[in-house]
């Protein structure tokens, strides 16, 4: 298959995992016979510098002339962020880029790693029951896109963001989350705040409506406060959440948590055409930019979703995924998922602290292994 794709490195560490899921993605292809054409474009605070803007016409022309786009992460570091180049770098960049390609839901798997435990912030009676969630979050409404208002009344100063659910959009959200739901264990958390506001009572009402096109799925309700508490107390309940734009992104936060990196976390955008963006929603990470040891897992598993959602080369996304659970079992570990980064002093001699670099050859070494027919790692021949 030929397929191009938009590659968006951005700043900080956005630079350096980039280079490393484009070299997972060259093995892909040349393993599964596809052709992948990489597009560059600038955003971010290195798209101000060239272009004076965050996301530049060049860089839309860009992603509109590809299949998919491969974000890798924006924004500058804390003691610059009044500098132009960095102010509303975030919002310029992301929620444009969400806006004009009008990608509706956001797809962010939480999981902890067999092997993974123990960088993990909760107790193992806790993950033993087994951590996989998907959370899906709507993407195009609420207070993100609301009117937002700045002024003084009587010389008291306000400031509002008008936070509006039309039932459109609330389906659109649904329906992800009923057929995410199909895929995996079938069972859908609805998450709002409906003992208050009037847009989750709308929104639990159609998600109830859209249920019946689902019944093959269970679906339950649930309070946003409540579900916070339950993410950290029982995570193993959740299959798949949908919740609203703020919510979600609260919410998939504190779930980026459980498995004890940020750097673990992958992330996808997609839009009613299958078109999408995919990015590690860690941030650029200024403060370990350029040296060489950011985790270049989040952004190789952004690669996987893009082949699984927007290409939809399955197997090729499980071999990644594979690749990744393998590399990590066999005890490579980057500095932000080592036992001592979760406060454990103990000596595990299974565990090889490396850099960006060689955690990719470790993934990549994996990979070489996959069966390209079906996927699985090649039966390793015993006398
Ligand atoms: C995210 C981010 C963005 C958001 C910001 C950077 C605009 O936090 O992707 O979750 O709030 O959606
Ligand atoms: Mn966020």
């Amino acid at each position: 298959m030929q397929r191009t794709i938009a590659v968006l490195p951005g700043d900080g560490i956005g630079r350096e995992v980039m280079r490393e899921a484009v070299r997972v993605l060259k093995v892909v292809a040349d393993k599964f016979g596809h052709e992948f054409h990489l597009n560059e474009g600038s955003a971010g605070g290195a798209a101000y510098e060239k272009y004076g803007a965050h996301l530049p016409q060049e860089t839309l022309d860009i992603c509109s002339a590809s299949d998919a786009i491969l974000f890798g992460s924006v924004g500058g570091p804390v003691s610059e962020s009044t500098l132009p180049k960095w102010v509303d770098c975030e919002r310029n960049s992301i929620l444009t880029l969400r806006k004009t390609f009008k990608f509706a839901v956001n797809l962010r798997p939480a999981k902890v790693y067999s092997g993974m435990e123990e960088i993990s912030p909760l107790k193992k009676e806790v993950l033993d029951r087994g951590v996989d969630m998907l959370i899906i979050r709507e993407l195009l409404g609420d207070a993100y896109f609301g009117r937002h208002e700045e002024g003084e009344r009587n010389g008291v100063r306000y400031a509002s963001d008008e936070s509006e659910y039309n039932e459109d959009q609330i389906k659109v959200a649904a329906h992800a989350g009923f057929k995410a739901a199909r895929l995996r264990k079938k069972r859908l958390t609805s998450v709002d705040k409906a003992n208050v506001l009037t847009a989750s009572r709308l929104w639990r009402k159609v998600v109830k409506e859209v249920s019946s096109e689902y019944p093959d799925i269970q679906l339950e309700d649930m309070l946003v406060d409540n579900c916070a508490m339950q993410l950290i107390k029982d995570p193993a309940q959740f299959d798949v959440i949908v919740t609203s734009n703020m919510f979600g992104d609260i919410l998939s936060d504190a779930a980026a948590a459980i498995p004890g990196s940020l750097g673990l976390c992958a992330s996808a955008s997609i839009n009613d055409q299958g078109f999408g963006l995919y990015e590690p929603p860690g941030g650029s990470a200024q403060d370990i930019a350029g040296k060489g040891i950011a985790n270049p897992i989040a952004q190789i598993l952004s690669a996987a979703l893009l082949l699984r959602y927007s290409f939809a080369m399955e197997t090729e996304a499980q071999a990644i995924e594979n690749a990744v659970e393998a590399a990590l079992k066999a005890g490579y570990r980057t500095g932000d998922i080592t036992r001592s980064t979760a406060g454990d002093t103990t000596k595990n001699s299974t565990e090889k602290l490396v850099g960006t670099e060689a955690m990719t050859n470790a993934i990549i070494e994996e990979l070489e292994k996959t069966n390209a027919k079906s996927g699985k790692k090649e039966a390793v021949a015993t006398a």
